[in-house]
């Protein structure tokens, strides 16, 4: 399969304080990851997706616990958020392949989850629109770090070496597939995450929805993985 057609440029404009603060705090963020890794793109890759993959989970829970306890339904929420930590965490798996994190980085995995956990789990509580929109310009900057990491890869810094089996199987890429390959289908998949929160956040701040880039389809693993064993 080929990635799907993404606009890159997508920006949600900062309307009012919340969305003001979640910029802000995105691109405070973005100038930590800058500074930290540089043009480390695989390094970068790897630590960032252990951060990634916890919004998902967390606004799953807390969708899920709101639902039994007013006894409401969810209107899909909870499912799309469940499969967007999964997606994120098998970035993760993905990059670990290419890249492994050196112990001083594996130490920062380990302190920022504890407080980026908590920290997001008191956001959602007190402002699921701003947990949404921070997660939406999360993956706006996704996408841009893995444009750099295209060109990277395309201008001969970063050598283009086979697509991790692992990989192939999830988007069902050729045998032939490179890691070119892969950051194309990750970037169609953070180029997701970005329309589908910001929509959340826009959701719920009475604001209109705007058109969500395709997901590139993705296997479920599991099954085989249990097959094999
Ligand atoms: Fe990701
Ligand atoms: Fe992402």
């Amino acid at each position: 399969m080929t990635a799907p057609f993404i606009d890159v440029s997508i920006h949600h404009a900062p309307k009012g304080l919340s969305d003001r603060i979640a910029f802000g705090f995105t691109k405070a963020l973005r100038w930590c990851a800058d500074t930290f890794f540089a043009e480390r793109y695989g390094h970068r890759a790897v630590v960032l997706e252990t951060v990634a993959a916890v919004p998902g989970m967390v606004g799953a829970t807390i969708n899920h616990l709101h639902s039994l306890r007013r006894m409401k339904d969810d209107r899909g929420w909870i499912r799309t958020l469940m499969d967007e930590a999964e997606n994120e965490r098998m970035h993760l798996m993905t990059f670990i392949e290419v890249a492994q994190p050196t112990w001083f980085e594996r130490a920062v995995i380990i302190g920022v989850q504890w407080v980026f956990y908590l920290f997001f789990f008191a956001l959602y509580l007190i402002s699921p629109k701003t947990a949404h929109r921070v997660v939406g310009y999360f993956e706006e900057e996704a996408v841009i770090s893995y444009t750099h990491y295209l060109a990277e890869i395309d201008e001969g810094r970063s050598p283009n070496v086979p697509a991790p089996s692992i990989a192939r199987r999830y988007w069902n890429l050729p045998d032939t597939a490179t890691l070119r390959d892969v950051v194309l289908v990750v970037r169609a998949d953070e180029a997701h995450h970005r329309d589908v929160n910001h929509g959340f956040a826009n959701e719920l701040a009475g604001l209109p929805q705007r058109a969500v880039a395709p997901c590139p389809p993705h296997n479920e693993l599991a099954p085989m993985w249990r097959k094999a064993a």
